[in-house]
């Protein structure tokens, strides 16, 4: 311990890092961003949250007491055909708590679902809302929420803060870890007519209870746990270095780095791991922190697009173009690499080059190790014909506005065309060193134990 406060100056290190010396701890005060303006920072919380095993039984006996009549429970079809939303319902029934199901919400909801929605609630006579499962369910929920105090179309609600009155009660009801949609300010909505995913921003649509039990989790196939993981760690780092990020939402978004990187490939490989999904819980919720407060960036604004578009997974869009965006972003804010490399687990001291070249080569692994498509090229409804309208549209979505350097439309075609194309070469050349190894190994046919070697080498 000796010398440990006077060779290092704990409050001088931290003056220095505050005024944007020093890149070490938080950075949102004076760093690369804009000053705050004069009216202050706001931080968007639900008022409340209930975590861990056993929180949807929580989460019931506080319906209770919320003194509603009857609830809309918003979900998608598989989940009430695999039997999840049953354990929901069962505990509903024992309370005695009324209830409806509107079960028409799918991956990517659109606004016809909303209406679909809307018309149920109308029907059924509920006065507060449900959602059960991931993004999907919470987002569809919210606009129905919204839209049933609100009036009028969904569609008007896109951008910040459209609404004039608070949205139904709701109670978002967690089942993928994941998009944070359970407890953020954010919905996002297709418009099927436009091809675009709305992001509605609006403090108002923040559920009024967010729950999050792991053994809700505990169902998620490999490729879903993988991609909505993924999702989780764009939050985080999209929020780290946003430019409205500030020390609280700094502090979210690092703790949600390092949960994900040690817990996401246990959760994705053992998928029964209680501890996994819990911790994986905790981080996605954390990144929700992060982002909700800070903003995203250019990976969300690009892949609403390819959402929109094409109706892929959001989580595997993030992760996709996660690397090439943030290869872009590292050239603006290099620094702030060195503590996104520190959270995934390297040192690199004041060296943001090594730091840079850490984060994406993380990425890059964990994204293959969880088995993530390389790039977009393995999607055939990916035309590279449409990039300059998907990038055009990127470039009017609401996420992109907290990017530490705004792209221009140029960049943002080329931004597709890397993700698009990465690794290719890779792939190609390991293709290649695998068809030479099978050559050799079939020359040697007398020698048994060098083809041995050989086959167990393509094997790995
Ligand atoms: N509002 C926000 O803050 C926010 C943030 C990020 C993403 N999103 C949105 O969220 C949506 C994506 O949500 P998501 O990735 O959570 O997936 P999802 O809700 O779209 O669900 C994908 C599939 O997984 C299934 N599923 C869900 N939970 C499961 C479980 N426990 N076991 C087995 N199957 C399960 C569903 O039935 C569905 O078929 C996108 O529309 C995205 O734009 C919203
Ligand atoms: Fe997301």
């Amino acid at each position: 311990m000796e010398g440990y406060y006077s060779s290092f100056d704990l409050s001088k290190a931290l003056s220095e890092d505050l005024a944007g010396h020093t890149t070490q701890g938080a950075h949102g005060l004076n760093y690369h961003h804009g000053p705050p303006g004069d009216e202050g920072q706001t931080f968007f919380m639900p008022c409340k949250s209930i975590m861990g095993q056993g929180a949807m039984k929580g989460a019931v006996s506080q319906i209770k007491a919320l003194g509603h009549k009857k609830a809309l429970i918003v979900t998608d079809a598989v989940l009430v055909k695999v039997g999840a939303v049953k354990a929901l319902t069962e505990t509903l029934d024992q309370a005695s708590i009324s209830y409806a199901i509107y079960d028409g919400c799918e991956p990517n909801p659109t606004c016809g679902q909303v209406e679909a929605g809307l018309k149920k609630i109308k029907e059924e006579n509920c006065d507060f809302v449900i959602s059960f499962g991931g993004g999907s369910p919470h987002d569809c929920a919210k606009a129905i929420a919204l839209t049933a105090t609100n009036g009028g179309d969904i569609r008007q609600m896109e951008g910040v803060d459209k609404s004039t009155k608070p949205m139904m009660t709701m109670v978002a009801v967690n089942t993928t870890a994941g998009t944070g949609a359970e407890m953020t300010r954010f919905c996002i909505i297709t418009d099927e007519t436009r091809h675009v995913k709305m992001a509605i921003v609006d403090w108002r649509v923040t559920p009024t209870l967010a729950v999050n039990d792991p053994k809700t989790m505990i169902g998620m196939p490999k490729s879903l746990t993988a991609a909505t993981g993924m999702d989780a760690l764009t939050h985080a780092i999209e929020a780290y270095v946003s430019t409205a990020s500030n020390p609280v939402t700094d502090a979210c978004a690092i703790r949600a780095m390092k949960l994900i990187s040690a817990f996401l490939p246990t959760a994705v490989e053992d998928g029964k791991n209680l501890k996994a999904r819990d911790m994986m819980a905790y981080a996605e919720f954390l990144a929700g922190m992060a982002f909700n407060s800070a903003g995203l960036g250019y990976v969300h604004a690009m892949a609403h697009q390819l959402g929109g578009m094409y109706n892929m997974p959001h989580g595997v869009c993030n992760a996709i173009l996660l690397g090439p965006v943030q290869k872009y972003n590292a050239k603006y804010v290099p620094e702030l690499f060195i503590d996104i490399a520190l959270a995934l687990g390297f040192q690199c001291g004041e060296d943001k080059d090594l730091a840079v070249t850490k984060v994406l080569e993380t990425i890059k692994l964990l994204k293959n190790r969880i088995g993530i498509p390389k790039n977009l090229k393995a999607f055939d409804q990916v035309k590279v014909a449409d990039f300059p309208l998907l990038a055009e549209n990127a470039m009017k979505d609401a996420c992109g506005a907290t990017n530490p350097h705004q792209p221009t439309k140029e960049e943002v075609i080329q931004l597709f065309q890397e993700a698009y194309d990465q690794e290719d070469e890779e792939s190609i050349e390991i293709a290649n060193l695998q068809q030479q190894l099978a050559a050799a190994a079939a020359r040697c046919k007398d020698s048994a134990v060098l083809k041995k070697a050989m086959v167990q080498l393509l094997q790995g």
